[in-house]
């Protein structure tokens, strides 16, 4: 009998994608705790329903109590820590909430982690990874010769977002060094794929360009980012939970660098051909330039020499491909859509845009 793992967020977009290919992949059961905020959905995992090797908790990872009562009754192997408050707008509009959760949760974690993980066995306790999922925002801005961010980049982080999740990291690798607790952190680039909440780029854009409404690109649309399918990082975490070196951080991105306005063009592009009936034709119609974000990073790319050698990372999904099965899958699961995009996400695309200026634009 394999002990489990405990994964924090996981019914958010990569937490979600994580679990059901663990589940598939992999022996150990699954102790899902999520706090289910708006970002958390429990239709992104509905095709568990009934898998008893699935046992979900509704619980917030600050409540440190309940993390401690998970920790003795499931006896984990290793804690996968996805949970965090993830989009840089709202960071903006409201920081605290990212200082609670990417900060103080991640403290909580550690400490009851570092409490168990003392009385382990000898054995368990050298086979235990707290693995901690970060961003390669912790790095800060590129500029365009810049080399692409590597585990050794200065952290620079430049939003509230990113500012937390340095944070936390630092914490991470202190309880490394003065605890020895088996720690892993990885950094990837911007993720993208099924269940992916339609406050980021690539889901709004679809979501917009569906109903016709305008596709609000910020500035001039030339800010750039390395993006990665999201199989492929769920993946990268498995061999870094496999192969990696306790101590150690890893980055993981998907070797493909867009401009803004590129990508929106491919996937006005894509809109077009796998909806030849659309009454928005051509979907690039559709675009607008709007009020930049304040203090937007102009470029992140990540180097994953590391990851590849010392983990055999290599993203399988081109962008093109990715792209394509992001669009169907949305075009597919209306129902999810439907959900997601009732109550409160209305509120934040009104807060979010009613103000934005458009800048020009359109096509
Ligand atoms: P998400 O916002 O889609 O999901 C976050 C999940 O965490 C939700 O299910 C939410 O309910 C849960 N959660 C939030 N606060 C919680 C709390 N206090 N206690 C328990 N659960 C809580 O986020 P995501 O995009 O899936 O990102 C997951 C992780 O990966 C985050 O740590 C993020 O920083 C990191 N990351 C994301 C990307 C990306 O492009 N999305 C890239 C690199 C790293
Ligand atoms: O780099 C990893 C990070 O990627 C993750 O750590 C974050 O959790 C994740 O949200 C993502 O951050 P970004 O800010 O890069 O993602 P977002 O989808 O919000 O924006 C991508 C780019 O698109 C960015 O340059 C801002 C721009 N953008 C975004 C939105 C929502 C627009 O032009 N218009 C928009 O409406």
């Amino acid at each position: 009998m394999h002990n489990p793992i405990i994964v924090t967020g996981g019914a958010g977009f990569i937490g979600s994608n994580f679990v059901l290919q663990w589940l598939e992949q992999e022996k150990r059961d699954v102790v899902n705790l999520d706090r289910l905020t708006y970002a958390g959905n429990l239709g992104n995992l509905a095709s568990l329903q009934g898998n008893t090797r699935h046992h979900f908790v509704a619980g917030d990872i600050c409540d440190r109590p309940l993390v401690a009562q998970l920790l003795q009754e499931f006896r984990p192997s290793a804690i996968v820590h996805f949970a965090a408050e993830s989009h840089v707008d709202r960071s903006i509009v409201g920081p605290e909430e990212f200082v609670r959760t990417n900060v103080n949760g991640t403290f909580a974690l550690l400490e009851e982690a570092r409490q168990y993980w003392l009385n382990l066995g000898d054995e368990q306790k050298n086979l235990f990874r707290f693995l901690h999922v970060s961003t390669d925002e912790v790095y800060g801005s590129l500029g365009p010769a810049d080399a692409p961010f590597s585990e050794t980049s200065r952290y620079a982080p430049n939003s509230p977002y990113a500012a937390s999740k340095a944070a936390s990291d630092h914490l991470v690798r202190a309880y490394f060094h003065t605890y020895g607790l088996p720690t892993i952190t990885t950094n990837c680039s911007n993720n993208y794929g099924p269940h992916q909440f339609p406050e980021k780029l690539i889901p709004l854009m679809i979501l917009n360009a569906l109903k016709g409404e305008p596709l609000p690109v910020y500035g001039n649309g030339e800010n750039v980012r390395d993006w990665l399918y999201v199989g492929d990082h769920c993946q990268g975490i498995r061999l870094a939970l496999q192969k990696g070196n306790s101590g150690e951080t890893y980055n993981f991105g998907g070797c493909s660098e867009r401009r803004n306005i590129d990508l929106v063009h491919t996937l006005c592009t894509v809109l077009d051909e796998l909806l030849p009936q659309s009454r928005f034709i051509p979907h690039r119609g559709l675009i607008k330039f709007v009020t930049d974000r304040p203090g937007h990073d102009w470029r992140y790319a990540v180097d994953i020499s590391k990851s590849s050698r010392e983990l055999g990372f290599s993203p399988v999904e081109s962008f093109e491909s990715g792209l394509r099965k992001t669009v169907a899958w949305y075009l597919k699961n209306r129902a999810w859509v439907e959900t997601v995009t009732s109550g409160s996400y209305r509120d934040w695309i009104d807060l979010q845009y009613r103000d934005r200026k458009s800048t020009g634009g359109g096509e």
